[in-house]
C-alpha cells in the first residue's frame, strides 16, 4: 500500500486532542501521520460495511502483530481535512489512551492516497484485531444457545462500554451485533463509533442498506435524540443474545415501528410527533407487553432489565450506569 507524501500534518497526535477542543483549531496544520501505511501488510478483507472496508493486516514494524485496518475516505476542503473529521479522530485517539477493556483500541491513524478528482483523502484507522464480531459469535452458538454466565458477562461488558462512551459524551448511534467485537478470550468490545461526521460523507456514496433493527423509535420518527438511543439498541442486542434472533426484524421503517409497537404498545396520540409523515392511525392499535412476550428465553430478572431499556419514551429508559446495578447482574447465573 502506498502512502502519499502529504504535508497536511504538522503536530504530533498528543497535541491534537488539546487543539481539537480549542477555538483556534487549525485544520490544515495540526495532524501528522504517525506511521507509514507501507509498514502494514494487508492479509484479507474482514468486513465491508456501509462506510469502509476493514482488512486484517500484519504490522511489520511491530513484531508482525495482527491488526485491523479500516480504510475510510474523507472529504477534503480547500484547507485540507475538515475540522469536524480532525476533531473526531483526535477524540478517538484520546479515548484510546484510557485503555478501556470494552472499547476497541485505535492504535494509529495513517493517510493513504489523496484523490484529487474526488477531493478525498484515504485514511487508514489501525485497530487492535479481535477474533470475531458478536453477530458471528451468536451465529456459531450451539442450539442450546449462549450459557447463562457468558450472557450475563457479555451483557455487562456491552453496558460497561456504553457507559464509558456516554460518560465521554459520545453517542454510538449504530450499536448492533456487527459493531460489537468479541476477543478470543470472550471479551466484548465496542467498535465503529465516533466518526459520525466523517462517515456521513461516505454514506452518500454507498448503496449498502443500513439495518433498522436496532434503531430507537425516536430516530425512526426523526425526532431529536440523546444517549438513550444506545440503551434501546443495547436492549435489542441483549434480547438477541438470549434468543439468537433479532428482536425487531423490520422490513421497512414503518414495519420496524409496527414491530416495536407490538412490545411497547402503540403510542398515545399525545406522544405522536406532529412532524411525522404517517398518521398514528395507520398502525394497528396494540397494548404494551413485557419483553418476554417476544423473547421467550428471558428469565425473570433479564425480562425486568430489558423492560427498563426498551421503553418507547427515551426518558423512561435507564442509563447504562444505573442498569449495571440491576439485580440481573448480581444474580448467580443458573
Ligand atoms: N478490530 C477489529 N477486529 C476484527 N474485526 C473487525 C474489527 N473492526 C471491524 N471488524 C469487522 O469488520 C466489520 C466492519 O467494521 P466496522 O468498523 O463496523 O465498519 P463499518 O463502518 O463499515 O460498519 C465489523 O462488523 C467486523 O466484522
Ligand atoms: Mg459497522
Amino acid at each position: 500500500m502506498r502512502c502519499s507524501s502529504l504535508s497536511l500534518f504538522a503536530a504530533p497526535f498528543s497535541n491534537i486532542s488539546m487543539m481539537a477542543s480549542s477555538k483556534h483549531f487549525n485544520a490544515g496544520a495540526v495532524f501528522r501521520c504517525s506511521t507509514d501505511i507501507d509498514g502494514y501488510e494487508e492479509l484479507n478483507v474482514i468486513g465491508t460495511g456501509a462506510y469502509g472496508t476493514v482488512y486484517k493486516a500484519r504490522d511489520r514494524k511491530n513484531a508482525n502483530q495482527i491488526v485491523a485496518l479500516k480504510k475510510v475516505r474523507v472529504a477534503l476542503t480547500e484547507d485540507g481535512i475538515p475540522m469536524n473529521t480532525l476533531r473526531e479522530i483526535a477524540l478517538l485517539k484520546q479515548l484510546g489512551t484510557f485503555q478501556h477493556p470494552n472499547i476497541v483500541k485505535l492504535l494509529d491513524v495513517c493517510h493513504g492516497q489523496r484523490l484529487e478528482r474526488e477531493k478525498q483523502l484515504v485514511l487508514f484507522l489501525v485497530f487492535e484485531h479481535l477474533e470475531q464480531d458478536l453477530s458471528g459469535y451468536i451465529d456459531s452458538l450451539p442450539s442450546s444457545g449462549m450459557p447463562a454466565r457468558t450472557l450475563q458477562k457479555l451483557a455487562g461488558e456491552l453496558l460497561t462500554g456504553v457507559d464509558f462512551l456516554h460518560s465521554h459524551r459520545i453517542i454510538h448511534r449504530d450499536l448492533k451485533p456487527p459493531n460489537c467485537l468479541v476477543s478470543s478470550t470472550g471479551q466484548l468490545k465496542l467498535a465503529d463509533f465516533g466518526l459520525a461526521k466523517t462517515y456521513d460523507f461516505e454514506m452518500k456514496l454507498t448503496s449498502v442498506v443500513v439495518t433498522l433493527w436496532y434503531r430507537a423509535p425516536e430516530i425512526l420518527l426523526s425526532q431529536p435524540y440523546n444517549s438513550a438511543v444506545d440503551i434501546w439498541s443495547s436492549g435489542c442486542i441483549i434480547a438477541e443474545m438470549f434468543s439468537r434472533q433479532a428482536l425487531f426484524p423490520g422490513q421497512s421503517e414503518k414495519d420496524q415501528l409496527d414491530k416495536i409497537f407490538s412490545l411497547t404498545g402503540r403510542p398515545l396520540p399525545a406522544q405522536w410527533p406532529s412532524t411525522v409523515s404517517y398518521s398514528i392511525d395507520s398502525f394497528p392499535n396494540r397494548s404494551p407487553r413485557q419483553p418476554n412476550y417476544l423473547c421467550h428465553q428471558l428469565c425473570e430478572l433479564s425480562n425486568d432489565l430489558l423492560s427498563k431499556m426498551l421503553a418507547f419514551d427515551p426518558r423512561k429508559r435507564k442509563s447504562a450506569d444505573a442498569l449495571l446495578q440491576h439485580p440481573y447482574f448480581k444474580q448467580e447465573p443458573l
